[in-house]
């Protein structure tokens, strides 16, 4: 079930795919980037939209590529190439691979240094380093860590290297098996520190802050930020779910599916959600504090609660865990392309693509420390103050995620005859008649408006 091999594999049953799609799709991007862009962009407002953009331009989006995949069962260039010449449309729709594959090469590489912070607190838990700390001291240790690039460094380094080890030796197997029990574990793990965020006395507060939306707080950026981490926390517009698409047999419901994986991932981010924001408000804490938010709070949490060392030791080994499945996913699309590209082996392949993305990686550890004032485009206003981690993630999730997303929808809505979609999406003809609308019109338009507005 190696959803790498470039014969014409197939997933071994529809739980399968659904389990790796999730394994994707849940990631840093719902424990530790969702908290902390609501608590920069003023909370349930945020939260609304994003839930809009999600429902709305993500899942169609989602089964867009699924569908494109399935038919072309292909990687996603190829699969664009067969597709694109069998309906006589441009070639230039190949292009969608291509941002994919630049894409995820810029997201993974400082998703590995994100997934290395996780290590690092591992490590502080086995030693118990949580236990009695206070707010500033919860900080303190935060500060410590980014502000030695060496430390850094070290965890990014073992973070790839856990990376390239798997996607050396193919997903199937272990890591599969692995996520079937631990993705669940995590959920279990989420609820219980839900639980506790119950005890602190702020629950009510950090619910109101998620839920209750307060619309002079929407700003542009907030729902191009919304918009981009729709697409973001679904793994969409990187041809990821697309390869995971031509994995796929005729009879598996695509619109099902889809939705399955979309509820979760919702559901994985909300829950962490509630979990960090009663901590936050209980103790004083800034919910815009940014990147540091979850490390900064659920520290406090386990060094505070009975048991906290292992729940503290079981969190960031789960958090680990889920960075790492989405991380395979993210290095799979370059390593495919330098394979087939060039004469390297599948193990030269992937030990070139990891060792560039290492490289690209340290930009980020030098982001925290000594080039924290470095702003490489801060001569325009808008990317004023902006650290070369921030603009890699502003050009990803703000610029190519959504782009190369708006030209799948557009591609798929406007460019394929309605039958052969109807042949591919096994769903009532008013559920199809809705997802064709999102496609066409829905998703397309939003995400030209956020674009416009945002310009
Ligand atoms: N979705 C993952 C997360 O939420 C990150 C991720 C994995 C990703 N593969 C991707 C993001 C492809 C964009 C494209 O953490």
């Amino acid at each position: 079930m190696s959803y790498k091999s470039h014969s014409h594999a197939q997933w071994s049953s529809r739980m399968a795919f659904v389990l790796a799609a999730v394994g994707s799709s849940v990631g840093l991007g719902n424990i530790w980037k969702f908290p902390y862009m609501t608590g920069e962009s003023g909370g349930g407002a945020f939260v609304l939209v994003y839930l809009i953009c999600i429902f709305l331009v993500g899942l169609p989006m989602l089964m867009s590529e699924w569908l494109l995949g399935r038919l072309g069962q292909k990687n996603p260039i190829s699969t664009m190439g067969d597709i694109t010449r069998r309906l006589k449309r441009s070639r230039a729709w190949v292009l969608i691979g291509v941002a994919g594959i630049l894409g995820a090469y810029l997201i993974l590489s400082f998703y590995s240094v994100i997934g290395g912070w996780a290590l690092a607190y591992i490590q502080m838990a086995v030693v118990d380093t949580f236990s009695g700390l206070d707010n500033d001291s919860v900080g303190t240790l935060f500060g410590n860590l980014l502000a030695s690039p060496v430390e850094l460094l070290l965890w990014h380094s073992l973070f790839m290297i856990m990376t390239i080890g798997v996607v050396v030796g193919g997903v199937a197997g272990g890591l599969e098996r692995a996520a079937k029990t631990l993705m669940p574990a995590l959920a279990v793990l989420l609820v219980l520190l839900v639980g506790y965020a119950a005890t602190t006395g702020a629950f009510a507060e950090g619910a109101a802050y998620l839920f209750t939306p307060d619309f002079s707080k929407i700003t542009r950026d907030g729902i191009l930020a919304a918009l981009g981490h729709a697409f973001f926390t679904l793994s969409l517009g990187m041809g990821i779910m697309m390869a995971y698409g031509s994995y796929l047999s005729d009879d598996v419901n695509i619109g099902r599916s889809a939705l399955i994986v979309v509820v979760m991932d919702t559901v994985i981010a909300l829950l962490a959600g509630l979990a960090i924001f009663p901590i936050v408000f209980a103790n004083g804490l800034d919910a815009a504090a940014g990147p540091g938010l979850i490390f900064q709070t659920l520290p406090l949490a386990f060094g505070n609660m009975a048991g906290g060392w292992l729940f503290g030791l079981l969190f960031f080994v789960l958090l680990v865990f889920a960075a790492w499945t989405s991380a395979i996913s993210l290095l799979e699309p370059l390593v495919e392309w330098i394979e087939e590209r060039s004469p390297l082996s599948r193990v030269g392949s992937t030990i070139v693509a990891g060792l560039a993305t290492w490289a690209l990686g340290l930009a980020t550890v030098l982001s925290f420390n000594i080039w924290g004032d470095f702003a490489p485009l801060g001569m325009f206003d808008k990317f004023a103050g902006m650290t070369i981690f921030d603009l890699l993630d502003y050009v990803t999730s703000k610029l190519l995620l959504p782009l190369t997303g708006l030209a799948t929808v557009l591609f798929v809505g406007w460019f394929m005859g309605r039958d052969e979609l109807r042949s591919q999406l096994n769903m009532s003809d008013g559920a199809f008649a809705l997802w064709r609308v999102a496609v066409r019109f829905i998703a397309p338009i939003g995400v030209v408006i956020v674009f416009v507005s945002s310009l």
